[in-house]
């Protein structure tokens, strides 16, 4: 018996994995996160299936369905959004099941930085502006901030910022990263990427304030730094016509002339 973490992607029902669909369809049990979870990949389970919505239980609950789930032999799928790598509360449940000798397993998901990407179509590193990505968030009422994990510190490297759960600390936000990034700096908001309600507001930090919707208090990503704007940056040399690398060296004494996958 194994409890099978699944990313269950950001929304969208069809930007789940064939690996995690096949995984429900396998499993007599599922537990899933309600509140961000749509209902259509719940239509995945086997017929007959114990269907639980874990939104209002607490995690001694949750480890609960999972012991009785072991007691019967049935495999648990367990559901939650996006990826399971980052605020999932994957890693708790895990060091439960652990504990208890029930094995586990974990098949990733679309994060949701990635589905607001792909709604603004963007690239999030464009050569010469930015090339790493944070994942981040502000402090919480459940959740405080490890020290130096500051919007301040992360804004001085001046990379793209994708930060979670903070829509409603928005004004802290901009406060926080225009003495970084200027009032100029582009913004995007992605409310609900790849649900049917999505919801997209491009402005900059200056005017953020302005452009936004009351109606975005939740489930929203907050995307800023220059790349943001989709110009003003150099090509990368990867598809140069004259850059030599291993899959088109320029010259027969390029050094990857002679190299073959079986160097690799
Ligand atoms: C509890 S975290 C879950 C993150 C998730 N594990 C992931 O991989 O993205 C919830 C936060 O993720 C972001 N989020 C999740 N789904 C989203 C979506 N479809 N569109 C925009 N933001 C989303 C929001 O910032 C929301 O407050």
């Amino acid at each position: 018996m194994t409890v099978h973490f699944i990313g269950a992607g950001p929304g969208a029902p069809d930007l789940l994995t064939l690996r995690g669909r096949d995984i429900i369809a396998a499993c007599p049990v599922c537990l899933y996160a309600g509140s961000l979870v749509p209902e259509e990949i719940l239509a995945h389970c086997p017929a007959g299936a114990r269907i639980v919505n874990t939104a209002s239980m607490d995690l001694h609950a949750i480890i609960a369905e999972c012991r009785a789930a072991e007691a019967a032999g049935q495999d648990v799928a367990r559901l939650h959004s996006g990826d399971l790598s980052v605020w999932s509360a994957m890693g708790e449940q895990m060091r439960r099941l652990r504990a208890e000798g029930i094995a586990v397993s974990v098949t990733p998901g679309v994060p949701s930085f990635a589905a607001a990407a792909a709604a603004l179509g963007a690239e999030l590193t464009l050569p010469g502006l930015a090339q790493s990505v944070v994942l981040t968030r502000t402090p919480g009422r459940a959740s405080a901030m490890p020290e130096g994990e500051t919007l301040a510190n992360f804004a001085a490297t001046g990379a793209t910022l994708a930060i979670h759960l903070s829509i409603g600390n928005l004004d802290r936000v901009i406060t926080d990263l225009t003495p970084f990034y200027g009032a100029g700096c582009p913004v995007a908001v992605v409310y609900r990427a790849s649900w049917p309600d999505e919801r997209i507001i491009r402005a900059t930090l200056g005017t953020l304030v302005d452009a936004m919707d009351d109606g975005i208090s939740r489930t929203a990503l907050i995307l800023v730094g220059p790349a943001l704007a989709g110009e003003g940056f150099a090509e990368s040399c990867l598809y140069a016509t004259d850059y030599d690398r291993r899959y088109r060296p320029q010259s027969a004494d390029s050094p990857w002339s002679s190299w073959s996958h079986g160097d690799d």
